[in-house]
């Protein structure tokens, strides 16, 4: 598996929902205008249609096209791929239910979809669309679609509210994986070839270095590290494995973030993609920036058209 798969194959087996689609703070409104985003597809589609969702994730659009169909009193029926060995029916327990109503399918690239031509009256895509190369993805998509079936895709801004912050997150990765930096630190504390007051200074220089507020994940490592010490319980092999593994999970999720940047449609990749799509046959394809929340914040763009 290449290491953008294996990035976020590692996410979406940590029991995860959404990717990165909320802002803190703003939860609630985020998610009701990313609702009615899709229950208003849901809506258009015909009564016993099929949708395609692409690069699906967890499913966190599938799960609300089936929500919505329930609200709506819709018969549709879902099927969900993504490029990552997903699995969401043994990783997200809490949705059982309704993860079960919805046939997903891991290790699927969406520039080469298993399904015959013509078999969907719906594709949509959320944050997921735009990391494809655009040419075979929107020819796959235009492929599978029914004649008059319809598409969505909601995809990522490159001035949304989601891209900086996550793409801000890729320095202080590389600070915290530098040679001899926090996590070097860790691993050595407990293979016993660094002292604790070393680890201490790395933690000084830190905090000097962002102000006296560190951020979110240099913080959540401290965290981490005042428990890991202090579990007397655990052996010494346990205690480096959890190191190692902190070192993976930090690079898998600067991979990720590096992903989302390189994904992120400026306004002249927004009207390539839409020229594309008119060069693929799709019709009346519109797009346009998406706003959530009282504040009307930036959150990506939205495509629509149909076959
Ligand atoms: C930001 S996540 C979005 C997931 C989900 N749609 C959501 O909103 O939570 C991007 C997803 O695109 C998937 N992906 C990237 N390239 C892909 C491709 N060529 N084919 C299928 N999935 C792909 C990744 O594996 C990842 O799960």
């Amino acid at each position: 598996m290449a290491a953008g798969e294996t990035a976020w194959t590692t996410y979406w087996h940590a029991n995860r929902l959404d990717s990165c689609i909320v802002r803190p703070g703003q939860q609630d409104d985020d998610q009701k205008a990313i609702f009615d985003f899709w229950r208003t597809f849901v809506s258009g589609t015909p009564d016993g249609g099929q949708i395609l969702d692409l690069a699906t994730g967890n499913g966190a659009v599938a799960l609300r096209l089936v929500e919505a169909a329930v609200e709506l009193g819709q018969d549709i029926s879902v099927k969900a791929v993504d490029l990552a060995d997903i699995r969401p029916e043994i990783f997200l327990k809490e949705y059982g239910d309704l993860i079960r109503l919805i046939e997903f399918e891991g290790q699927v690239d969406i520039c080469d979809l298993p399904f015959s031509d013509q078999s969907f009256d719906g594709v949509v895509s959320q944050f997921g669309f735009e990391y494809a190369p655009p040419v075979s993805a929107v020819a796959e998509l235009a492929r599978v679609l029914k004649p008059s079936g319809t598409f969505q895709l909601l995809v990522h801004h490159k001035s949304g509210a989601l891209v900086a912050p996550n793409v801000a997150q890729v320095n202080e990765i590389d600070t915290l994986l530098q040679a001899g930096g926090l996590v070097d630190c860790i691993q050595g504390l407990l293979a016993g070839t660094v002292r604790m007051e070393q680890l201490e200074a790395e933690g000084r220089r830190l905090l000097q270095l962002y102000d006296n507020q560190l951020p979110r994940i240099t913080a959540e490592i401290f965290a981490a590290v005042r428990q890991l010490l202090t579990r007397q319980d655990l052996d010494l092999i346990v205690r480096a494995e959890g190191a190692t593994d902190m070192r993976r999970r930090l690079e898998a999720e600067q991979e990720r973030m590096r992903q989302l940047g390189d994904a992120a449609l400026a306004e002249n990749d927004a009207a390539d993609l839409r020229q594309i799509m008119a060069e693929a046959g799709l019709r009346d394809v519109s797009y346009e920036p998406f706003h959530v929340g009282a504040d009307q914040a930036l959150l990506g763009w939205q495509f629509a058209g149909r076959r």
